[in-house]
């Protein structure tokens, strides 16, 4: 199943939980490949690719380009986390890395089909993998709008604040308007996750009850919580295995919204 992770508000936490979902469904055995559709390359750098090592690379960018069935196979690689003790995990993890000029390929925006670039690229490519997910920048532009057309369903990430809350509705309304234009028009949220919810702040239970009334049982549990030791991990580009008794809690977080991901998978199945 392909998930395409987005909110039209940047830094909810959309390629953290791309991170941290991969890294929880490796841990049970799931093969996972992440496509990195943010010019910003964010979940590159996070699974190990810097900006130096990409420029020599098949990324998004250059798939996008070359507009060819299946040309996404040239672009993958593997997770580069140091785990020692659980490689295993690691090598379940692939990426499809993005480059800052994937930029410029929102100039094909609106030529005819453009929007169909990436699922041609993964055509026949991504089949042996359990679950596929596309991070997409904070906006409903083109570089999204390849995520969704390429997509089966849509995961929204968003902090428990008013306007994280508004560009989750946007992501929501827009899929339903253009879902059809897309060529997806089944096109739809699978779920939605609260993330860097702290519980002593009155705002984030006043705006997950907002999320409840307005997602009903598509909010996912539990939410992610604000944790230092999680923005270490996230900087350090670290799995949260591996780093002691601080990212435990944390560990088991993902793997209940893992669970919620794979019931959604069987079903779609
Ligand atoms: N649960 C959390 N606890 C603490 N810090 C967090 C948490 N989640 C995210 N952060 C912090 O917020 C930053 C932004 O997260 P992230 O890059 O995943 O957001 P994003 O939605 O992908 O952003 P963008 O819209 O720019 O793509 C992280 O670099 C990290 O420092
Ligand atoms: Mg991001």
């Amino acid at each position: 199943m392909r998930v395409a992770v987005a909110n039209n508000k940047g830094g909810a936490g959309k390629t953290t939980v791309i991170a941290y979902l991969a890294e929880a469904l490796a841990a049970r055995g799931r093969r996972v490949l992440a496509i990195d559709m943010d010019p910003q390359a964010n979940l590159s750098r996070r699974f190990g690719y810097g900006e130096a090592e990409l420029v020599d690379m098949v990324t998004t960018a250059e798939v996008v380009a070359a507009n060819t069935p299946g040309c996404a196979a040239q672009g993958i690689v593997g997770c580069r986390w140091s785990l020692p003790g659980n490689a295993e995990l690691v090598e379940r993890i692939d990426l499809l890395p993005a480059r800052y000029d994937l930029e410029a390929r929102v100039s094909e925006a609106g030529t005819l089909g453009a929007h169909e670039r990436l699922e041609r690229a993964l055509n026949g490519v991504d089949e042996d993998y359990d679950i596929v997910l596309i991070d997409c920048p904070p906006a409903l532009g083109h570089l999204t709008q390849l995520g969704l057309a390429a997509a089966e369903s849509v995961l929204l990430v968003l902090r428990p604040e008013y306007d994280h809350l508004q560009g989750a509705i946007r992501v929501r309304d827009f899929i339903q308007t253009y879902r059809r234009h897309l060529g997806r028009p089944h096109l739809h949220v699978a779920g939605v996750i609260i993330n860097e919810h702290d519980r002593r702040r009155g705002l984030h239970h006043w705006h997950t009850d907002s999320v409840t009334d307005t997602f009903g049982t598509l909010l996912w549990s539990p939410p992610v919580p604000s944790r230092a030791a999680l923005a270490e991990a996230i900087d350090a580009a670290a799995p949260l295995h591996g780093r002691g008794a601080a990212t435990r809690p944390l560990i088991t977080v993902f793997a209940a919204l893992a669970d919620h991901l794979e019931a959604q998978a069987h079903a779609a199945a």
